[in-house]
């Protein structure tokens, strides 16, 4: 049995997260206080106040407490925040509380089975923090010292190397000198070597240097040279997530496949034996369960295997916290006949926690509106602001939202600096509404293709997809 269970951490650890950028670059956080009272606007954030507080008592569940398994439903009409409450939840858990979201339908287009997609969406949001000790070498270069061959193809060399109690030689081998001369280190500077992955960074330069200012850039930091052994053992710190492991560990995929995103299904005896591995490691003190949060958004669009799937897979002692959300009232539940609230057959609805969601206010809107425009960089007259917020009543927020860029582009055209009335007007004349468009097919009659579908041809539709 393959008991040796690797965590893969020093590749994983370089890998940057990537910022999004895009309708909801505004959500910094909740916008909560310390007593989790939503603040009027904060972070980005504008009313809602009920799910808000609501999502920050969740979030202070699972990082406080510890609690996993539990799941909320954000239920309310389209445009009314879910998403957005869901991305500041995301901003407010810390940097290795792991926070997994996807789209309902994600699960039935990728190359592997509902029930393995999900698994591995549980899996990517339960961290496991772990404790390791490396042994690094860590002094003040005294001196570096290379020798090459004839042609040039091998090197060798030996770095002596002190703190202020010792002094010591190694012998370099070709890759340690490659990151040496990598780095740019220079006798004089304080340095400190993985011993494990070899992988060598420059601390500072040594206060003792600070004087030859030939060898110096504007920006230089001057350290103290180390004390004590050169040889130390260190305790590093990190967290991976329960999906990482199952990858690295899979002998077909490697850890090369988290980055190509294809990891394929992984066997249910790997993770049976990480689960008792990282059991042991919890026992003996190494590691520590992070459970994180998991929300998917859309979620009447799974169907009723995932849904029985999700009930079970709550009761999981490595669950997170699962947030869901929906914007249907009564709708057919995916995969039977029978209708059911939001989408959700009523065994799953009864473990969840639901959070309505509410339209917004006239007044909400206006500064969800200035705060878009800050973010996208759009200056409106007081004026034009009145009338978008008067044509996001009338039609929706997202459109009005959209509509600023819009207006942005038409303002530029005619060289003016802030958006009037008049650009948001001409831009509500070439882009429609839902409203809008509705009447509009109506008043096409039928010129258009594949107009009429009815109940039942819908309803079979649905079922066999
Ligand atoms: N309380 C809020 N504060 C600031 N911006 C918000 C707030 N609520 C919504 N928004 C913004 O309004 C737009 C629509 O909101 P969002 O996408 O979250 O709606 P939704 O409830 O997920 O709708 P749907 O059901 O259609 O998915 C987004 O750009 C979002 O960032
Ligand atoms: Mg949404």
């Amino acid at each position: 049995m393959a008991t040796q269970i690797s965590t893969g951490t020093a590749e994983l650890r370089d890998i940057a997260k990537m910022e999004r950028i895009g309708a909801h670059s505004h959500i910094r956080g909740l916008g909560l206080d310390d007593r989790l009272e939503p603040r009027a606007n904060s972070q980005g954030m504008v009313g809602q106040a009920k799910a808000r507080k609501a999502a920050g008592m969740a979030l202070k569940l699972v990082t406080e407490k510890h609690i996993s398994g539990r799941a909320m439903l954000f239920a309310g009409p389209p445009s009314t925040g879910k998403t957005a409450i869901a991305l500041g939840m995301a901003q407010t858990l810390g940097p290795d509380v792991p926070f997994t979201m996807i789209a309902a339908s994600e699960v039935f287009s990728l190359a592997m089975s509902k029930t393995e997609a999900l698994t591995q969406a549980f899996r990517r949001s339960i961290g496991v923090r772990i404790k390791e000790e490396t042994e690094i070498i860590e002094g003040e270069v005294v001196e570096i010292q290379i020798d090459r061959s004839l042609t040039g193809a091998t090197k060798t060399g030996k770095l002596t190397i002190k703190t202020t109690d010792m002094e010591t030689i190694y012998d370099l081998g070709t890759k340690m000198i490659d990151s040496l001369t990598k780095e740019k280190i220079l006798a004089g500077d304080v340095i400190s070597i993985d011993k494990a992955s070899g992988k060598v960074s420059k601390l500072g330069r040594s206060f003792a240097r600070s004087r030859d200012y030939d060898a110096m850039g504007a920006d230089t930091k001057f350290v103290q040279c180390p004390d004590g052994e050169i040889q130390k053992r260190k305790e590093v710190v990190h967290t991976v997530s329960l999906h990482e492991i199952d990858v690295i560990n899979s002998r077909t995929q490697g850890f090369l496949a988290l980055f190509a995103g294809d990891t394929g299904e992984i066997k249910p005896e790997l993770r049976n034996q990480i689960n008792t591995k990282v059991a042991e490691w919890r026992e003996e003190g190494k590691a520590e369960i992070i459970p994180g949060v998991l929300f998917i958004d859309e979620v009447h669009m799974l169907d009723i295997e995932c849904f029985s799937f999700l009930n079970r897979a709550l009761e999981n002692d490595l669950a997170p916290l699962v947030i869901m959300a929906s914007n249907r009232g009564m709708a057919r539940i995916r995969g039977t006949n029978f209708r059911s609230p939001h989408g959700l057959p009523v065994d799953l609805l009864d473990r969840v926690l639901i959070v309505s969601t509410k339209p917004y206010e006239e007044d909400d809107i206006k500064q969800i509106i200035q705060i878009r425009c800050e973010e996208e960089d759009v200056v409106l007259t007081p004026e034009a602001l009145s009338a978008l917020t008067v044509m996001a009543t009338q039609t929706t927020l997202r459109y009005a939202l959209n509509l600023i860029s819009c207006a942005q582009v038409l303002a530029r055209k005619r060289k003016a600096e802030k958006v009037d009335v008049e650009d948001l007007r001409r831009g509500y004349v070439y882009f429609m509404d839902e409203k809008r468009s509705v009447q509009w097919l109506k008043e096409q009659q039928g010129s258009l293709m594949f107009e009429v579908i009815g109940d039942e041809a819908k309803d079979s539709m649905d079922v066999s997809a």
